[in-house]
């Protein structure tokens, strides 16, 4: 056997999650969450949503502002009733500028900035005569004292932007509304894309009790039946990107080394479309340093950091010809990586596979730690919304969580499905405007 085949073969030894292992994690991320309900010290932050389920009689038209780190997305919905809704105009922009314009992610960025940017987009949809209610989805962990409330305890995903701290973001975005005369949107609610995401389903179907974000992020909520702050149901982002009870590797240690917060988001460093292409980078490299892949002309490309992404991941797997020629061709025209050999290519498409089958399996084991908090003796069905690239158009991703949630809960009566919620984000700003409107009413 080559020397690159072992090597392969302690790589799927290390980067598989087998069945006993899922069970495992789950039980730990069950008690974290119990930690963290309790106020004890623990990785997941338990934030309160101040929203439970709709009731799906919700009506009426809202924006929806839909900030998620990579683009600023805004929606003018109408909602319907019993789960009916129709986009009537949205745009999308993205938040760095591909030929290097303007970027408002970077620590060369002012909240102030960002937000005056945000505001302008939002300035394209309204028309000056109307009023227009507005929910907000900022995919941040933000500190919440009320639905309409928040300031941002820390940025993920590596955003930079300055001058967050302590502000509280709705009033940051009312003051940008202003400096635009835009005096008729008016910010009713504040919600995490995860929160959003379980809003949008369970407005359409009741029985969904989680809500999670497979793409760039990744992070869950739930339903918490008991919560400390009510004693009654509330939606809680779990910011489960940060859980840490994980078997790392030495690639993920390489990563988190060099990352924007070393030690931050374990789980979400993982799994997440933001990190995966940069762990196959990572182990390509360690491959390339120990010679066991070929010196082909122009591979120093893949020193760069972030080099590749999720969709990458994707083209690696869908390759299903003989020679790999639509790998070797990428490799070529896009890296320009000349000469691959096919052992090459087999063992990138191998690396990919074992980092996306990685992560669906940890991202379940999550789901089956949820599961078994909000159902201890295993005897119900729930729907776990998911919205994201990954869990949308990753090849084999979607079902790999599903095989393994039915691996884990066989032999119980309880069952778990997952269901895409597009746009979830999006739509749940808009049902957490009526919600907030329906209050105050
Ligand atoms: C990151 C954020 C989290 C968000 C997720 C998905 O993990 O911290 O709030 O839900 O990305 O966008």
């Amino acid at each position: 056997m080559s020397n690159l085949s072992t090597e392969l073969q302690a790589l799927t030894l290390q980067l598989t999650i087998l069945p006993e292992q899922i069970n495992k994690i789950a039980d730990k991320f069950r008690q974290t969450m119990l930690d963290g309900l309790a106020g004890k010290d623990s990785p997941l932050k338990m934030l309160p949503s101040y929203l439970s389920k709709p009731s799906r009689n919700e009506t009426g038209t809202f924006l929806a502002l839909d900030f998620g780190g990579t683009n600023v997305r805004v929606l003018l919905t109408e909602l319907l009733g019993q789960g009916i809704f129709n986009v009537e105009a949205r745009i999308a922009s993205r938040l760095k500028d591909a030929d290097g314009h303007y970027n408002y992610i970077s620590d060369q960025s002012t909240a102030d900035q960002l937000f005056d940017f945000i505001a302008m987009q939002i300035a394209t949809i309204v028309k000056p005569d109307a009023n227009y209610p507005l929910g907000h989805t900022f995919s941040f962990p933000i500190h919440q004292t009320g639905l309409n409330t928040g300031t941002l305890i820390h940025w993920t995903k590596e955003i930079e932007t300055t001058g967050m701290d302590g502000n509280d973001i709705t009033e940051m975005l009312i003051a940008a509304l202003a400096r635009q005369k835009l005096t008729n949107v008016l910010p009713q609610a504040i919600i995490n894309d995860t929160v959003g995401a379980l809003l949008t389903a369970a407005y359409i179907d009741q029985s969904t009790t989680i809500g999670s974000i497979c793409g760039t992020g990744h992070n869950t909520a739930y339903i918490e039946p008991l919560s400390p702050l009510t004693k009654a149901p509330m939606i809680i982002n779990l910011e489960s990107g940060n859980f840490d009870q994980l078997p790392f590797t030495n690639y993920d240690s390489q990563l988190d080394a060099n990352s924007e917060r070393p030690g931050a988001q374990p789980l979400e460093k993982m799994v997440s479309g933001h990190y995966i292409g940069e762990i196959v980078r990572i182990i390509a490299c360690n491959l390339f340093d120990a010679s066991l892949l070929s010196t082909s002309p122009g591979r120093n490309i893949l020193t760069t950091p972030y080099l590749l992404n999720g969709a990458h991941l994707s083209l690696l797997q869908e390759d299903d010809t003989e020679e790999l020629v639509l790998i070797s061709n990428w490799l070529e025209g896009s890296l320009h990586i000349t000469n691959s050999s096919i052992e090459d290519r087999k063992a990138l498409k191998t690396i990919a596979a074992l980092i996306c089958a990685r992560s669906a399996r940890l991202v379940a084991a999550t789901y089956l730690g949820i599961i078994k908090h909000i159902d201890p003796n295993l005897e119900h069905s729930h729907n776990i919304a998911i919205d994201g690239s990954l869990y949308e158009k990753m090849p084999g991703y979607a079902q790999d969580i599903q095989i393994t949630l039915d691996q884990a809960l066989d032999g119980t009566a309880a069952m778990a499905t997952t269901t895409l919620t597009k746009d979830g984000s999006g739509i749940g700003a808009a049902i957490a405007t009526a919600i907030a409107i329906n209050m105050k009413s």
